[in-house]
């Protein structure tokens, strides 16, 4: 048999990324590769990037350069040739810039596409180099081939499930639009079959993940669109799985069934990320939010009146072109009124092709870091009261793996806290993975929690995941 050959891929940015990076390793697969954790040993590497603020886009081009001297140690030491593929967003705004940018690059596959990288790796073989960028006509998710059960076992008990992609809502400030293409959904059979398949390999939390995901509106075994709410309600029917959650929201897209969802599944996580962006209506204008910071108040209220225990958290940007110091001043008000168990914040990066990359008013690059700043001090103050709250409470945690101290024992709270904690004597941390069990919060230690166990195991249990196996 050949040898297997040997893949790396590092990806960036968002949980789509993280989730398209599993099935690429899924695609190629069958092609004989197997992951390995670094780029030296590689026979291909893949880079998923993210064009969403410029930072994150240029990190692309560092990573080139790296990749290429490593390549050419590969070629002259062991003679191994190694093939470079740009992979994501990146690719997609700016395919023909990166080969002309990093020669070393092989292939460049856009995000709709990479379900095709096995020709596209022989195509560049061939010719050299291979460029795949259009938005094929046929759906990806039809032709990717399903995780084998060993694969979904090493990656744990909890799974992220693109049910959604693209984005048709235009702010005035994002590139997802044009990277990601317009708002598709997947079927509900289709998304069904998957989570059962995970759940069947011991996967217990599942996150449904989209652009914009609660505009979900795939079709139903009844012939009708279902809406993310109902298509969580039928989820939360699929034995074996006790968590779910689902990222990103748009606050417009926010109807009554999800509302439903959220008063009606003990399995739907009361911790919701609603980015807001901004707390001004003058600059939610500029944007083309499409909602005020009133409409967006009332939206978390509906929330909280059916969920009195839910948490928020949010994307904010700062310096959007023209935003004065009110403006800013709204906004600090708003996470005050919210009060949020976490947030990102963000400064404003211009993107090419987008409307909001032609304002005029740029804010100052000092300003920007002035109010970043502020703003990263409330949500901090905020994130630690939320956590420094959970002290001498009792709450359940999934347990995903065994920690890196003896006997220690890794899980996360319905709001993605990560905690830590020392099983009682006798009891194997492995047996506990997959398992939710209620744990008393003694400590803080940074961002996790500590405690102890608040009740004994049951005596049957039985490792349902082994990860890393
Ligand atoms: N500049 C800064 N932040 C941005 N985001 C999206 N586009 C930009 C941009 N041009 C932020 C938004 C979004 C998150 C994923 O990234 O806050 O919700
Ligand atoms: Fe971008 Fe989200 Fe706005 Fe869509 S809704 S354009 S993904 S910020």
């Amino acid at each position: 048999m050949d040898q297997p050959r040997k893949l790396h891929i590092k990806s960036f940015g968002c949980q789509m990324n993280v989730y398209d990076a599993q099935r690429m390793v899924d695609v190629l697969a069958p092609e004989g590769f197997v992951e390995t954790a670094t780029a030296d040993d590689a026979d291909l590497v893949i880079l998923n990037t993210c064009h969403i603020r410029e930072k994150a886009s240029e990190k692309v081009y560092s990573e080139l350069g790296r990749l290429r001297l490593a390549r050419d140690e590969a070629a002259a030491g062991a003679g191994r040739r190694m093939q470079i593929v740009v992979a994501g967003c990146v690719a997609q705004a700016e395919g023909e810039e990166i080969v002309r940018r990093q020669p070393a690059v092989d292939v460049v596959v856009g995000p709709q596409s990479y379900h095709h990288l096995p020709r596209l790796l022989a195509e560049a073989k061939q010719a050299g180099r291979a460029l795949e960028t259009e938005f094929p006509v046929e759906d990806k998710f039809g032709f990717l081939p399903q995780p084998r059960p060993e694969a979904i076992r090493a990656r744990g008990i909890s799974a992220f499930v693109t049910v959604q992609e693209g984005c048709d809502k235009f702010c005035t400030f994002c590139v997802v639009p044009y990277t990601r293409g317009a708002e598709v959904s997947r079927p509900v059979a289709a998304i069904l079959d998957d989570v059962k398949r995970l759940a069947d390999n011991g996967v217990r939390e599942v996150t449904l993940i989209g652009q914009n995901v609660n505009a979900y509106h795939g079709d139903g075994p009844d012939g009708r669109a279902w809406t993310l709410g109902r298509l969580l309600q039928r989820l939360a029917a699929v034995p074996g799985i006790v968590r779910l959650r689902y990222s990103t929201s748009h606050p417009n897209d926010v109807d009554d069934e999800l509302i439903a969802a959220h008063r009606d599944l003990p399995a739907l996580m009361p911790f919701v990320h609603l980015p807001v962006q901004s707390g001004s209506d003058p600059i939610l204008a500029a944007m083309n939010r499409k909602h005020s910071a009133a409409d967006y108040r009332r939206v978390i209220d509906r929330f909280r009146a059916v969920r009195p225990e839910i948490a928020f958290s949010s994307d904010f940007i700062v310096g959007f072109p023209g935003e004065t110091e009110a403006d800013f001043a709204a906004t600090l008000a708003l996470v005050t009124q919210i009060g949020y168990a976490g947030a990102y914040s963000f400064k404003y990066s211009p993107r090419p092709g987008t409307p909001a990359a032609d304002m005029p008013e740029m804010v100052p690059a000092a300003v920007m870091d002035e109010r970043l700043e502020r703003l990263q001090q409330l949500i901090d103050a905020q994130q630690s009261a939320f956590n420094k709250a959970s002290i001498g409470r009792t709450v359940d945690v999934l347990f995903e793996r065994a920690g890196r101290k003896p006997g220690q024992i890794v899980g996360r709270t319905a709001y993605l806290q990560p905690a830590h904690v020392f099983p009682a004597p006798g009891t194997a941390p492995d047996s506990l993975v997959g398992q939710i069990l209620p744990v008393r919060v003694d400590s803080l230690e940074r961002y996790s929690l500590l405690g102890e166990l608040a009740a004994t195991p049951p005596q049957h249990a039985r490792p349902l995941a082994a990860t890393g196996a």
